[in-house]
């Protein structure tokens, strides 16, 4: 198969080529390298030989449309995004350029091309807002309701694709997101809280928890995140949830990499952040139904791996 990866140098994305690399597909990632790091394909690399290809580009470029068009997919991986959502509250007009405009450029690459599918990176983190308590974990039905810029324009890009469905009849995934932690992920952003744990477990540094640390949030392994990507190329469509329905406390996952990493027992805890969620978990049966998809990776395992990863030698 062919297939594109926009964000394929990024931290999910380079996760994914190393997948479809692995099944034989012919990979080209479109990315500009903002925050994704050409070293994150050097496996994908070394397994594929000429079957990958990266085209350094930024989705806002008028260029990039033409550039997927070429390659001719048979699916749309889209991926790349301005994924902060507390750059989107001070710059939400370059958010929208890249969340929104960048992604119908994308879209038209993948029109052009006839590609069969687009499977998009969207964001179940952000989509449903912060919702009445009994709700969890959501479902796809739960109201929408973004609290910032970057939520909007995530789930423009669902509304986007919808409308490419029905105008063009062009087959869509939307993967709504929880929060996914693993090897690659970048420990300056914001994130990441498991990146910037470990980091700073392994630094000797202090780690701060902000508010009580009771706020919860579903964290899922970027290998199963992976999965779900390649799962969705095949089949499926619509908006999926891809999270792990556990509800994990910020103090409990500090725990456990300070367990993990021989760091102290306790955070440092300062004042709560504004606009943060409160608690947070998806249902993910959906993608169960149609994708054949569960989580395989407990927090456990995949903090054990996040650890093993940070203290590689550079
Ligand atoms: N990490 C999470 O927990 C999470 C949760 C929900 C949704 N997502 C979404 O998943 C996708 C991947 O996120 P990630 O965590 O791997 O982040 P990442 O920053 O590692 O990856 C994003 C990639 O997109 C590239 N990129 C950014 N702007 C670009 C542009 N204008 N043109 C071309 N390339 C550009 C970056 O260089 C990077 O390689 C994003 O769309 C993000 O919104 C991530």
């Amino acid at each position: 198969m062919k297939a594109v990866i926009t964000g394929g140098a990024g931290f999910i994305g380079s996760t994914l080529a190393d997948r479809l690399v692995d099944r034989g597909d012919d990979v080209l990632v479109v990315d500009d390298l903002s925050s994704g790091q050409e070293s994150n394909l050097d496996a994908a690399r070394a397994a594929a030989g000429d079957r990958l290809r990266l085209e350094v580009c930024d989705i806002r470029d008028e260029r990039t449309t033409g550039v997927i068009a070429n390659h001719q997919p048979d699916v749309v991986f889209h991926l790349a995004a301005q994924a902060d959502v507390r750059v989107s509250v001070a710059d939400p007009a370059l958010d929208a350029a890249i969340n929104v405009l960048g992604t119908i450029r994308v879209l038209e690459g993948a029109r052009q091309a006839g590609a069969a599918k687009v499977v998009f990176a969207a964001s179940g983190g952000t989509l449903y807002g912060e919702p009445d308590a009994s709700a969890l974990p959501l479902r796809e039905t739960q109201e929408r309701n973004p609290g910032s810029p970057y939520g909007v324009s995530k789930m423009t890009g669902i509304d986007y694709l919808d409308c490419y469905q029905r105008l063009h009849g062009q087959d869509y995934a939307a993967l709504a997101l929880a929060n996914v932690f693993g090897p690659r992920q970048d420990p300056h952003g914001e994130a990441g809280v498991v990146a910037i744990f470990a980091g700073r477990l392994l630094a000797g540094e202090p780690c701060t928890v902000f508010g009580t640390g009771e706020q919860t949030r579903d964290f899922v392994y970027v290998t199963d995140v992976a999965d779900a990507f390649v799962r969705a190329g095949d089949r499926g469509s619509g908006v999926m949830n891809i999270g792990t329905g556990v509800e994990t406390s910020v103090n409990t996952l500090y725990r456990a990499m300070a367990a993990a990493a021989g760091g102290p027992p306790d955070p440092v805890l300062a004042a709560a952040r504004p606009g943060e969620l409160d608690r947070s978990a998806l249902d993910s049966s959906r993608a169960r139904e149609q994708l054949d998809w569960s989580p395989q990776v407990d927090l456990q395992t995949g903090v054990q791996a996040v650890i093993d990863w940070s203290r590689r030698p550079d």
